[in-house]
Formats: structure tokens, sequence, C-alpha cells
């Protein structure tokens, strides 16, 4: 078992690490089955993607995204748009990749350059083919409890607990950071009632003075803020299990919600590197591959897919 060890002036600690690379390999498994299943159907499952500008990170995702989807076997039409694009630039590559029939999953790369709304541009996607989940279609789908797609992170990291058996129905779950793509729809995820969730969910944010006081009883605190190195060891009860959500990228360095030291006092953690990340990726072609089976399955009227 990989173990995190850090030395105090008394003892040494060590928690159990919870890398994201076998949970990510043991969806895209899954992805890589259903994608034959489609192919031998004469379905190609397909991820389209745009990207406005070069910003330098975000280009480098849209390549990672890219390779990993013809890897799996899906087709990935991309669009490129100039940094200085309009919104209505925007629009209209959302709206040729919406009104493709082959297209099955749309993607508009995050951040987008400071002058354009990339709420509304998640708005115009295909609520049919919106892979990130963040559409409000989508949003509330989960809110409801009904089948659709999950914002990647979020899904991510419940396959990650349930991987790495770490049980979270009946127990003390909690999130802080109520973002949209991370935080909330977390929190939706985890109350759900199923096996790997049915948690008592907790959702902190920057109108709660004093939040430590929440994550210090919590059996699993995820971090979702985004504020480096915000959940510290006395944020922590000893044995609690820390999720590191949140990040900040200073340049290619990549800063951590979770405080390194973390890892002397929670009983598991994930690493600072290869932890929700990955899970994150796969989910992304796990949805993609769901949105393709569903829209296949609209077609052909095969109902019982529908329902899933
Ligand atoms: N690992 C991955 O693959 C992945 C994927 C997606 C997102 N993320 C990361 O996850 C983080 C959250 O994403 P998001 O889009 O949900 O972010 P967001 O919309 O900016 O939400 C951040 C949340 O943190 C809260 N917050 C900020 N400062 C705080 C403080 N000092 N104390 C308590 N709460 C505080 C905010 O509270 P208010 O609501 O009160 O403002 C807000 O609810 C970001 O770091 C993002 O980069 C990671």
């Amino acid at each position: 078992m990989a173990v995190s060890e850090t030395r105090t002036d008394s003892e040494v600690h060590t928690a159990r690490l919870l890398p994201g690379g076998p949970v990510a390999e043991a969806v895209l498994a899954d992805v890589t089955a259903r994608v034959a299943t489609l192919r031998r159907a004469g379905v190609v499952p397909s991820l389209a993607t745009i990207l406005v500008g070069d910003d330098s990170a975000s280009a480098g995702y849209i390549r990672m995204k890219q390779q990993r989807a013809a890897d799996l076997g899906f087709a990935s039409p991309h669009i490129h748009l100039p940094g200085t694009a309009g919104q209505a630039e925007l629009f209209r590559a959302i709206r040729e990749f919406n009104e493709d029939p082959q297209l099955h999953a749309v993607l508009v790369q995050h951040p987008t350059p400071a002058h354009l709304d990339y709420p509304a541009a998640v708005l115009a996607i295909d609520p049919a083919k919106d892979v990130d989940g963040l559409h409000p279609e989508s949003l509330g789908r989960l809110a409801a409890g009904l089948p659709g797609p999950v914002p990647c992170t979020p899904a991510g990291i419940e396959a990650l607990l349930a991987f790495h058996e770490i049980p979270v129905a009946g127990r003390d779950v909690v999130v802080l950071g109520r973002g949209t793509t991370l935080g909330r729809p977390l929190s939706l995820l985890l109350s759900q009632k199923r096996p790997t969730a049915d948690a008592a969910v907790t959702v902190l944010h920057s109108g709660v003075p004093g939040w430590e006081r929440h994550t210090r009883r919590a059996d699993v605190v995820v971090a979702a803020v985004g504020v480096p190195g915000i959940v510290r060891p006395e944020h922590l009860r000893p044995g609690a299990v820390a999720i590191g959500g949140g990040v900040r990228y200073q340049g290619r360095r990549l800063l951590p919600d979770l405080d390194e030291s973390c890892g002397s006092v929670a009983g598991a953690i994930t690493p600072r590197v290869g932890g929700v990340g990955p899970t994150t990726v796969a989910m992304l072609f796990r949805n993609a591959v769901e949105l393709a089976e569903r829209q296949s399955a609209a077609s052909t009227g095969d109902l019982e897919h529908l329902d899933r």
C-alpha cells in the first residue's frame, strides 16, 4: 500500500495514499469496451472540442484530450478560434457541432478569454451533447436524481472513494467550496440514495466563518476551493480522509488546496499529483461514450439504453 510519510518532532505519521491513476484505468477499460460495442454497431463515438485563444495550459489540455480520444477510438473534431474571437463566433462554432448528427459530445475548453461569457457558451451547448455535465439541464437532472452527464471531477471523486473502498454512506462528508464545477455538484452526488453515496454532506464556503469546526468532525473532507494550502492539518480529525480537488496553477506549477502536511494527520489522502486529476479525464470519456450510446439508442429506438 502506498503511504505518505511526514516526520514530526515525536513520530512518523503515515497516511494511505489514494492515487487516481488506477481508478482512471478501470473507468477507461470500461469505456474502451463500450466504444468497441458502438463501433461494431457502426457508430463512431465522438468528442468535439473548441479552444479559444492560445493559452498554453488550455492548448495542452486539448492536445491531451484529443490524443486520449484517438487512443480510445473516438473521433475528435476540433475548432480553434483566435483569442480575438467574439461571443458570436463562439456560438457559431458550438452550433456547428450541435447540429452535426455525427457528433455526440461537445466541449468548450475552460477558461475562455476574459471578454467571453463562458456560462453563456455552456448554455448554448445542446444538453444531449453536454460532455462536461455543466449545462443547467444536466445539473438539474443531477439535482432531480435523473440520468444524465455528471460533472467530471465530482464523478471522479465518487469513483475514487469507491475504488479505494472508502465508504461514505452514513458518514460525515464535508465539501469545502460550492462552485458549479466541483463543490455544488459533488454535494448533490454524494447525498444521492446509492451505495457509493448516501453520505451526510455539509457544504462550506466563504460565507461560513470558522468553517474548520465542521471539517474537524468530518470523516471525509473534500477541498474544492482553489486557494492553495487552505486545508491544513489542524483542520482535520486525526484519521480522516482528505481529498484534494481544488488546485491553482502558478505557471506550470500546481498548487493544491491541501497543505502538504495534511498527510501527518489524515488516515488517507490523495497525492499532490495524480490524485483527482486522472479521474476527471476518465470521467470525461465515460460521459462521452454514454452520450454516444444514448444518441444511438434514441436514433434506433432502443429504449432500454435510454433508461440507463
Ligand atoms: N482536479 C481537477 O481536475 C479539477 C476540475 C475542476 C475544478 N477543479 C478545481 O476545483 C476548484 C473549485 O472549482 P470551482 O469551479 O467549483 O470553483 P469556484 O466556482 O471558484 O468555487 C470556489 C468555492 O470556494 C469557496 N471559497 C473561496 N475562498 C474560500 C475561503 N477562504 N473559505 C471558504 N471557502 C472559500 C467559494 O466560496 P463562495 O461561494 O462563498 O465564493 C466557492 O464556493 C478550483 O481550484 C478548480 O481549479 C479541479
